[in-house]
């Protein structure tokens, strides 16, 4: 299977940023074949980047999409818009959950919409610092895996990737502390346990499982050393182009 490394890059940088910031990526990364480099930038930077962007070298992603294709809902960008710029999207990201409080029906509508679009949807899972607290953790991985899958067939599910991403390692949370390679190892075989009873053996060894939280150049080989996880979803190092280019690197070592 492939390594993801996958910028989120959340709502930073201008449109002229963004253009400047990938022609420099491009410029430092050669094409690795066994390694999948993304960025998620604004949406409204998707338009021209697509434009400019080698989609040999980096993929484009979206932060979010709507459910419907189309309609009077104003203000939302669909995933048939997207279709064409962007080969994936984030979907259910915690920052949507607890901000903008969409919900495990919603992210399970948005999981289908990418998908009849073409889109790959990476479904972010994870717990808040009480529900650790409170040994809820399981329950709520199962529960956000379960709830957002809810309408991808046994089919789709090749077309699915995971991220799971504690909401208390993101590094923009209050009190946010490293997740540990164990505490990652731990939920990892969570999610690919349940994604076996539900969609069977060999179908959930193909899904990818990317952890997000406070990804750094420093801690990069470490995740990717964890038994189950086969890539990054990185937020703020993602915006800094040398930590970026660096973990890409680790990626490309500590996999090879
Ligand atoms: P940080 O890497 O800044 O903690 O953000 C993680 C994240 O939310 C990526 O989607």
């Amino acid at each position: 299977m492939k390594t993801y490394i996958v910028g989120n890059w959340k709502l930073n940088f201008t449109v002229g940023e963004a253009s400047i910031y990938l022609h420099k990526l491009l410029k430092t990364i050669p094409k690795y074949r066994d390694t999948e480099v993304v960025v998620a930038p604004s949406a409204l930077a998707l338009q021209p980047l697509s434009l400019q962007v080698d989609r040999h070298i980096i993929k484009l992603c979206a932060q979010n999409g709507f459910y419907r294709d189309y309609g009077a809902f104003t203000g939302e960008i669909s995933f048939s818009q997207l279709r064409g710029l962007v080969d994936y999207a984030i979907v259910g990201h915690s920052e949507r959950r607890y901000v903008l409080h969409e919900d495990d029906k919603m992210i399970a509508k948005k999981m289908a919409a990418a998908i009849r679009n073409r889109i790959t949807p990476i479904l972010c899972i994870g717990e808040i610092e009480s529900e650790r607290a409170f040994g809820e953790t399981k329950d709520v991985i199962r529960d956000q895996l379960i709830g957002g899958l809810s309408e991808v067939s046994d089919d789709d599910l090749s077309k699915v990737i995971i991220a799971y991403e504690p909401v208390w390692a993101i590094s923009s949370a209050k009190s946010a502390r490293f997740a540990t390679p164990d505490e990652v190892a731990e939920v990892v075989k969570i999610i690919r346990e349940t994604l076996e009873e539900t969609y069977g053996k060999k179908a959930a060894e193909g899904v990818p499982i990317l952890f997000g939280g406070s990804v750094n150049p420093s801690n990069a080989g470490g995740y990717l050393t964890v038994p189950g996880v086969n890539g990054l979803l990185i937020g703020g190092a993602s915006l800094i182009l040398n930590e970026f280019a660096d973990i890409i690197e680790t990626a490309k070592r500590v996999r090879a």
